[in-house]
């Protein structure tokens, strides 16, 4: 691709691009963006997405005929909850794939094995698509063999209500799939004919060891009863800033069994929160009471 002249170092640097916008966006504007949705589902939007947040913005600004970003969010505060929905879920982030760190599934399977207590129960509590919670219980089959055998539910929240209706619809491209074996496509997945072809779909005994429910993390009150064996809450915590980390890990700790597993995302230390919870290794915690676990909150191993 060609690149752009650079201007030189005596010219004044070129003004964004706003007269290019279809909509005026000041920074007034992305201030009130980022104020609303920080407050609303603990996202910290830094300066660098405010291409981002304009041209997700814009879409919904067309949908609801509104003439400005300040008549938008006039409206938005004027308390219209289908519209809170929309923005919330047009400024999420939800990059997820099957197996994401690989090794967590590897720890999981050897932990479910230790379990005696039935169910287990497991929590995604950052779902997105649909690709944490189905690898969840794909490793879970094959942790006890087979289908009948496996004593595992699945609860899957995420905040976004557009990407709770793709999980549960279990639809994908083919080529989502590329990091499962041959064998593992054809025992958890259906292809797509005619229409669907380059699909896929989730086998319904899979789906069906997987529910659904919409949980804001930010909430007060949580609509998910514990204590659970283990809590994914991967690649979320990212998005909020160390206080609000905190709060919802103090939340998390009773709804977690005591010899229970937490996953973080790669880039999720809890060095802030060493109180509540102790690494294990490779970026998976225990209580911070429990026995064996590292007390300095640092990684045992490489990261994952
Ligand atoms: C980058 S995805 C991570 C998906 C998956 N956990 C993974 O690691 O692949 C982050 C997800 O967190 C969700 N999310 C953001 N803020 C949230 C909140 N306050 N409560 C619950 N989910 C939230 C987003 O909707 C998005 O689906």
């Amino acid at each position: 691709m060609d690149r752009p002249p650079r201007p030189s170092p005596l010219a004044p640097s070129p003004a964004p691009a706003p007269q290019a916008r279809e909509f005026e966006f000041t920074a007034r504007d992305f201030e009130e963006v980022r104020r609303l949705i920080h407050q609303h589902a603990g996202i910290s939007l830094s300066d660098a997405k405010t291409d981002m947040v304009y041209s997700r913005l814009a879409r919904r600004l067309r949908a609801v005929g509104a003439r400005s970003f300040q008549d938008y969010l006039g409206r938005l505060k004027a308390g219209d909850d289908a519209e809170w929905e929309a923005f919330v879920n047009a400024l999420t982030t939800n990059l997820t794939a099957f197996f994401r760190e690989a090794h967590h599934f590897t720890i999981l399977k050897d932990f479910l094995k230790t379990r005696r207590e039935r169910p287990i129960t497991i929590w995604s509590s950052a779902s997105s698509t649909g690709e944490e919670p189905y690898s969840i219980a794909m490793a879970a089959v094959e942790a006890f063999g087979d289908f009948g055998n496996t004593p595992v539910k699945v609860l899957a929240s995420d905040l976004d209500t557009n990407v709770l209706r793709r999980a549960q619809e279990g639809v994908y491209p083919v080529d989502r799939l590329g990091k499962l074996a041959e064998a593992q496509q054809r025992r958890f997945f259906l292809k797509g004919t005619g229409n669907r072809e380059g699909q896929v779909r989730v086998r319904p005994e899979l789906g069906a060891m997987v529910s659904y429910f919409r949980l804001n993390l930010l909430d007060a009150v949580w609509s998910i009863k514990g204590p659970v064996d283990a809590i994914f809450c991967r690649n979320v915590m990212i998005y909020f800033d160390k206080p609000t980390q905190y709060k919802i890990l103090q939340k998390m700790k009773p709804l977690l069994k005591p010899d229970g597993l937490l996953f973080l995302g790669h880039s999720e230390a809890l060095y802030h929160a060493s109180d509540l919870f102790r690494l294990r290794g490779q970026t998976v915690y225990v209580h911070a009471e429990s026995q064996g676990a590292r007390g300095d909150g640092r990684e045992a191993r490489g990261r994952g």
